[in-house]
This record gives C-alpha cells, sequence and structure tokens, in this order.
C-alpha cells in the first residue's frame, strides 16, 4: 500500500494555492481580529493596548504608515476614522514619511500597519516617529516581530500565517483592526461617538457570514478570470472607500499575473484616465451602495455609462439588489449589503479571487511571483 505525499500540498490544505486558502480564510481573520475586544454590553475594551485612556483623548491628529496593500487598507481606514472620531487622519507611504519633515508631535498618533513587522521602510517610520516624540501604535499579524516591538504598543490582527506573498486575508484584517482602534478613540470621546461606535461594532459582527456567503458565489468571477488569460491591461475604478479597492485590486493583478492594471478614483477620469478607454478595454468599477452620503451611488452610475459609451467592457462589482447598474455592466458581480464604510471588506473579495484564478489560468506561480518577496527587509 502506498501513498503519496506532498508537505507543501498539505499545508495547502486541498486548495491549489496559499492564495487561494488564504482567501477562503477570510471570514475567520476577520472574526478572529474582533474577538475578545468587546465586552457582555457590546463596549470596546483595548486593554492590550497598554496606552492610558487619557494619552489617547489627547490625541489630535493620527498618521498611518504602511506600504503596499497595508498601506491601502489604512487608506480605507483614513475615511472610517475621520468619519467616526472627527480626529484628523492622514496615510502616508512609510518610505516617504521618513524622508520628509513630517509635522508630528507628542498629540499625534503614528499608527503603522505591516502584516510581518519586519518591512524595514515601516520600521524606520515608526522609529523616526518615536524620535520626533509621536505616540506608536502597531498594527502587526506576526507576534514578537520588530515594529510592534519598537512601538508604544500594538493591536494584533488575528489573521493566521500568511505564506502567498500576495496579501489577502492580512488585509481584510489590518481594516478590521484599524476600524477598531478608530472605534475605540470614537468610544472614548464619548456620547454620540460612543453609540455609533458600539452599533457599528455589531455591524461589524456580521461581515464574517457574509464574506462567507460571497465567497460561495465566485463561479463566474472564476470564469471570467480564466477567459481574460490574455488581458494585457485591466483599469480599476472606484469612490470614497471604493478607491483603496481599486487600487488593491490593480496591486493583486500586477503582482501575480503580471498584467498592467491601474487603479483610479472614479472621479478622477474627467481629468485624465478616460483618455485611455478604447473599444474592449476591461474596467472594474467598485460601486460605492446606494446608501453612500453625497449621491457618490449615482455618480460612479453615470461613470460606468460614460465609459460603457466609449466601448469599454464594464465589469460591475455592485451590491445585492443595487438595479441601476444593470443597464450600463457587462458583467454584475453581487456582494452582499453592507453600511458603506465596511463595503470594503466585501468588494476586495472578487478582485483578489479574479487576480488569483487569472495567475493560475496563466500557469504562473501564484504564491511566489517573480522578483517579489513575502517580507521586505531591506531599503
Ligand atoms: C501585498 O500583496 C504585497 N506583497 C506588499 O505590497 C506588502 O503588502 C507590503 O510589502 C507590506 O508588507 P507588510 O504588511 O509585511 O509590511
Amino acid at each position: 500500500f502506498h501513498v503519496d505525499w506532498d508537505a507543501a500540498a498539505a499545508e495547502k490544505g486541498g486548495h491549489s494555492s496559499f492564495m487561494e486558502k488564504e482567501i477562503l480564510e477570510q471570514p475567520t481573520a476577520i472574526a478572529s481580529t474582533l474577538l475578545g475586544r468587546t465586552d457582555a454590553e457590546g463596549a470596546l475594551v483595548l486593554d492590550e493596548l497598554r496606552i492610558s485612556e487619557e494619552q489617547l483623548r489627547a490625541v489630535t491628529k493620527i498618521v498611518i504608515v504602511a506600504c503596499g496593500t497595508a498601506f491601502y487598507s489604512g487608506m480605507t481606514a483614513k475615511y472610517a476614522i475621520e468619519h467616526w472620531t472627527r480626529i484628523p487622519c492622514e496615510v502616508e507611504l512609510a518610505h516617504e514619511f521618513r524622508y520628509r519633515d513630517p509635522v508630528v508631535d507628542q498629540h499625534t498618533l503614528v499608527v503603522s500597519i505591516s502584516q510581518s513587522g519586519e518591512t524595514m521602510d515601516t520600521l524606520m517610520a515608526v522609529k523616526h516617529a518615536r524620535e520626533l516624540g509621536a505616540l506608536t501604535i502597531s498594527i502587526c499579524n506576526t507576534h514578537g516581530a520588530t515594529i510592534p516591538r519598537e512601538s508604544d504598543a500594538v493591536l494584533y490582527t488575528h489573521a493566521g500565517p500568511e505564506i502567498a506573498v500576495a496579501s489577502t486575508k492580512a488585509f481584510t484584517a489590518q481594516i478590521t483592526a484599524c476600524y477598531v482602534l478608530g472605534l475605540y478613540l470614537a468610544q472614548l470621546r464619548g456620547g454620540s461617538y460612543a453609540e455609533e461606535a458600539q452599533q457599528v461594532m455589531r455591524e461589524l459582527h456580521e461581515i464574517p457570514s457574509k464574506v462567507e456567503t460571497l465567497l460561495a458565489g465566485m463561479d463566474r468571477v472564476r470564469e471570467i478570470a480564466r477567459f481574460m488569460a490574455d488581458t494585457r491591461s485591466v483599469l480599476f475604478l472606484g469612490r470614497h472607500v471604493g478607491y483603496p479597492i481599486a487600487l488593491e485590486g490593480a496591486l493583486k493583478l500586477k503582482e501575480i499575473a503580471y498584467i498592467h492594471a491601474e487603479g483610479f478614483a472614479a472621479g478622477e477620469l474627467k481629468h485624465g484616465p478616460i483618455a485611455l478607454i478604447e473599444p474592449g478595454q476591461p474596467v472594474f468599477i467598485v460601486v460605492p451602495g446606494p446608501d453612500t452620503p453625497h449621491g457618490l451611488h449615482g455618480k460612479v452610475v453615470s461613470n460606468i455609462q460614460e465609459i460603457r459609451a466609449r466601448g469599454a467592457r464594464t465589469l460591475v462589482i455592485a451590491e445585492e439588489g443595487d438595479e441601476d447598474v444593470v443597464p450600463f455592466a457587462d458583467e454584475v458581480i453581487r456582494v452582499p449589503q453592507a453600511p458603506p464604510l465596511l463595503e470594503p471588506l466585501l468588494t476586495i473579495v472578487p478582485l483578489q479571487v479574479f487576480a488569483a484564478e487569472l495567475a493560475s489560468a496563466k500557469g504562473l506561480d501564484v504564491d511566489q511571483p517573480r522578483n517579489l518577496a513575502k517580507s521586505v527587509t531591506v531599503e
């Protein structure tokens, strides 16, 4: 009796790649990152931060520093943190922050985001922030890594080990952790801020099962990806929190499928990128839910109409029940309904699946793309 056994295949748990496995682990990654961070009444408890409430109440500015996918999670978090706390929040690429003269003092909270906790650029930004007297919190997925050790405090993402070079479950866990931190700061402000924080936490707890449902319906996305294996260029449009998702969707496709991909803010189209639209150009559009304030949903639907009129092939990611997009969409990829600020935890999923499937259709090594390392420990 003979059994063929391959250690690497066993670790992938029957999946074709670690990336596939990690995409599917997102409901657990998000749920684990939320776990144990609320008390019986639903109030946020972050004793692990080891920073006093007084110090956090004195924060007048937040600066998020990160690279790559972690940077896009920070971009997403900025929308939410400013909305919930009314504390100004900037997001900066760690390697840029370090080499300019940032305005940072002891009332600035510098939040670094890093899956590995070893990214040199992010580490050096944290050290720089500390030299300038800022309070530093690390959002990290790796226990005991260098960046959390060099920070005043750490809030771990509990996504579990991420092996694939292309980050997926760490990204959604990073957004979740940033949201937990933002909601905690809102709670410290008290009054209506605290009430909203508890409401949002309840909504966040519903996200893992929505991601589960979404993941169960990805067959058409996979089909589209395989059909597009020879595509040379894909554009991604998004607005509000959908903008960083467009950037992250483009990054996934670049890094593992080696396809030229660009993400744009949908409002920027007429300021240049619309010139790229020619017949057959595939464009993913991340549509804000109909409840997004300021009529942004309608504005993005108009963008879809404009690019479709110029021949683009429109691949539309829209909420269940959003019928406004249907007349202008070549494909509609549905995501479950969620409050606007929580949508990124859903809308990124089909873009991750698309990139992984397309890379594998091209016969590429999905987990170990050329020229890239999982952790960039040099400048
Ligand atoms: C993600 O898919 C990339 N491989 C890369 O952008 C990564 O997110 C970046 O290098 C930051 O890594 P870190 O989270 O470990 O700091």
